[in-house]
């Protein structure tokens, strides 16, 4: 391997304080020649102590280790807007793990210009849509610097690869190491592998963190409000939270009562489908609210419309298209239909369901009492009815006509 060429002078490492990006530090340098690794390690609300990581960076070789808190803005400038865009993966997936990977990119960059760094380095394998969001993120946020990805070209297996650690004082993992791959952020969690591989085999209960079983979830139902102002959250139980503390008490809250759990087969951006179980109990319950309060807001064009963009929306967040110029456009369209989703949502949380009770807008709802009613202030003009469906009808009765031969 290497013999002498170098990859790069400087590589910015994104940093997890794991054992693989902990070995790319030394194999960066030994292998291929990098002279300095700096690392950064992103706070996005795991719950880890960063202060540890960032020991364990300088420990196993880096230059210089970096963390750095992105919670604040990977609430407001990727969840929100996701929210926004009632963004489900194949209908599905929140893409808690998906939304995280552009801000780090754009960190990553940020501190490589900081630092005079000639390339940038991450930890994924060759197999996974990590890698592809970051590529992309990074090339066209900073096409001068290289991406560096030991991982995909190394071969190692994961004894291999603790073994390499050994041998650069990297102490392999004190506990039996989980048979999980997870990730994890104040999004959600994300776990993988071990039993989950076989996508006929019910997931255990341990993997599960953020969420309650059905059978632990409280018997009593609980009704939250949920407010929206443009189509942000900004307030539960008529409390007005800032966007961060929003996600935590909506993730307690759905948790609680087992709600958010997901359990999924899709289609990763490299071909191959693999199985997914996903905890993310306050960004699904937002969601759905967010949809419920657009049903009584938007025009119905609009809000079909929009229903059709937001799939494309969640695919190229998904595929790692995030700084491309659909996403840009996309927005244009979500932000103006935005305008008019203020209101409340009513949702009652109950044994792993979240079912909506109740929606109102003062402002905004086009739900209209004496054209919806069946009641003496009925003000919808019945007879007008007959001639709208003489003319709606009339190209399907001619169609109709013509085939019985008329
Ligand atoms: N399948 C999910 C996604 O693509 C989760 C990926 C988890 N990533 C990880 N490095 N463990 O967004």
């Amino acid at each position: 391997m290497g013999q002498g060429e170098s990859r790069a002078k400087k590589a910015v490492l994104a940093y997890s304080g794991g054992v693989d990006t902990s070995v790319c530090i030394p194999y960066l340098k030994q292998e291929w020649g990098v002279e300095e690794v700096i690392t950064f390690a992103a706070d996005l609300g795991q719950g880890d102590e960063l202060e540890p990581i960032r020991l364990k960076a300088l420990d196993s070789g880096a230059s210089q280790s970096i963390v750095g808190d992105l919670i604040e803005p990977f609430i407001t400038e990727f969840a929100f807007p996701a929210i926004r865009a009632n963004a489900l993966y194949e209908g599905r997936y929140p893409l808690s793990t998906a939304l995280a990977r552009p801000l780090i990119a754009r960190r990553l960059v940020e501190i490589a210009r900081e630092v005079g760094a000639d390339a940038v380095a991450h930890g994924c394998t060759g197999k996974g849509n990590d890698q592809v969001r970051f590529d992309v993120a990074i090339g066209s946020l900073a096409p001068e610097l290289k991406v560096l990805a030991p991982a995909r070209e190394w071969g190692m297996s994961r004894e291999q690869t603790i073994a390499y650690g050994e041998r650069c004082g990297i102490p392999a993992p004190v506990s039996k190491a989980s048979p999980y791959s997870i990730d994890l952020n104040l999004l959600g969690r994300s776990i993988e592998a071990g039993a989950l591989e076989d996508p006929d085999v019910e997931p255990p209960e341990e993997v599960y963190a953020l969420t309650r079983s059905l059978q632990d979830a409280p018997e009593a139902p609980e009704l939250v409000t949920i407010g929206f102002e443009a189509g942000h959250p900004v307030s539960l139980n008529g409390e007005r939270l800032d966007p961060v503390t929003l996600i935590r008490r909506a993730n307690e809250l759905a948790g609680r009562h087992g709600f958010g759990r997901l359990d999924m087969v899709e289609n990763r951006v490299v071909g191959i489908k693999s199985r997914e179980i996903y905890e993310t109990p306050g960004l699904l319950l937002l969601i759905r609210a967010h949809q419920e309060l657009e049903s009584l807001t938007l025009a119905a064009d609009v809000q079909r419309t929009k229903r059709q963009l937001e799939m494309q929306w969640a695919d190229l967040v998904y595929q790692g298209l995030w700084f491309g110029p659909l996403k840009q456009a996309l927005d244009g369209f979500i932000d103006r239909t935005q305008e008019t989703v203020n209101g409340r949502v009513k949702v009652k949380l109950h044994k792993g369901n979240a079912t909506v009770v109740g929606r109102s807008s003062a402002s905004d709802s086009l739900y209209v009492p004496d054209m919806a009613t069946y009641g003496a202030e009925d003000r919808f003009d019945h007879r007008a009815a007959e001639g709208f469906i003489y003319v709606w009808g009339l190209p399907t009765r001619l169609w109709s006509a013509r085939r019985r031969g008329r």
